[in-house]
């Protein structure tokens, strides 16, 4: 039981490290900066300028041309990287069209890296963006009807992989959440060459509503059924662990948690059970609904999104992918 005198006269007082900005500063546990942040990036084949995207307020679909001019904008604004995404402009059964080392994320790439080699170039190894389905894999036929096939989509993840290092990623993420595929890419990797290009792993991602605004950006919505059978069931967690340890196991470099907010329990645990570093990903539909409460004065947008970063690096994690990266990194210089 507490004591009264306690009540009355208390000793400890935490409003005391509270009374000047200077002293929050001096002992606040977790501050964010814009070197733990990555700008997620659309790529577009077929435009000559930049399409906004209705869903996502200030994220718009690139045109090639336009990837030098951003890789240095990003790196003034002291963003260490980005992952890119592509449009291509025409899309097939299987995503082979992903495969085309001209394609819009291999010439981005490049385009980049010659622009500003020092920033981090991520890309993202999935087929979703160039099947015109829209699932993340492969299709087949089964009595029960159409089904992702795993290993048809692991050998395709594979080439791709080494199509974007090729080009000059530096870092390979996979998000299809097929079983094995981080040992295939890996084993791929290795194999042409590319031993030291690192293999940031969608381990824990989940059949998610918040990723609807991304799925105009990217074109990929399923054209029918959802991504259930590969994406995470949300009530799970113990999961998570599982399929943590398999990509740690198999040779991921680093491991991701998506989305962010509405796991943020799960990226804690996640971080309790790797020594691997942890990227999260603020998703789509996370940034947008900001913008929307924003725009209806429900809330004040950058101190929304400097909380919600905030967060996220509590929770544990290491960096955040985020569309929010532009704004926050005026707001952290002050701007
Ligand atoms: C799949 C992929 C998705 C996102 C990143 N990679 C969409 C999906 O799984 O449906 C979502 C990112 C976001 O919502 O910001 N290639």
């Amino acid at each position: 039981m507490v004591k009264r005198w306690v009540m009355a006269f208390p000793t400890h007082r935490p409003r005391r490290l509270r009374t000047t900005p200077e002293l929050r500063a001096l002992v606040r546990e977790t501050t964010v900066s814009p070197g733990d942040l990555v700008y997620p990036m659309f790529f577009h084949a077929g435009l000559s300028e930049p399409r906004p995207i209705a869903s996502m307020p200030g994220v718009s679909q690139l045109p090639i041309s336009h990837a030098k001019k951003w890789a240095k904008d990003l790196r003034a604004r002291g963003i260490p990287g980005v992952i890119l995404f592509g449009l291509p402009e025409k899309k097939d059964a299987e995503g082979r069209v992903g495969l085309d080392p001209n394609g819009p994320v291999p010439r981005a790439v490049r385009e980049m890296k010659e622009a500003c080699p020092e920033l981090l170039v991520m890309t993202d190894v999935c087929v979703d963006e160039y099947t015109d389905h829209g699932h993340c894999g492969v299709l087949r036929d089964t009595p029960h009807g159409k089904e992702v096939d795993n290993d048809a989509t692991i050998a395709i993840l594979a080439e791709m992989s080494v199509v974007h290092a090729k080009a000059g990623a530096d870092v390979v993420a996979p998000s299809d959440m097929m079983d094995g595929r981080v040992a295939k890419i890996r084993q791929a990797l290795d194999s042409e060459g590319f031993s030291s290009t690192a293999l940031l792993s969608y381990s824990v991602k989940y059949a998610s509503a918040f990723y609807g605004p991304f799925r105009d950006a990217a074109d990929c919505a399923p054209q029918f059924g959802d991504r259930a059978g590969y994406q995470m069931d949300p009530g799970n967690a113990r999961e998570a662990l599982r399929e943590a340890a398999l990509d740690e196991e198999e040779g991921a470099d680093m491991l991701m948690v998506k989305p962010a907010l509405p796991y943020l329990d799960v990226l804690r645990d996640v971080r309790k059970s790797t020594a691997l570093p942890i990227a999260a990903y603020n998703v789509s539909g996370e940034y947008s609904m900001l913008h929307a409460a924003a725009e209806r004065g429900m809330i004040d947008l950058d101190r929304a999104t400097m909380e919600v970063l905030t967060s996220i690096k509590r929770a544990g994690a290491d960096f955040i992918l985020t569309y929010h990266a532009l704004r926050a990194a005026e707001i952290l210089q002050g701007k």
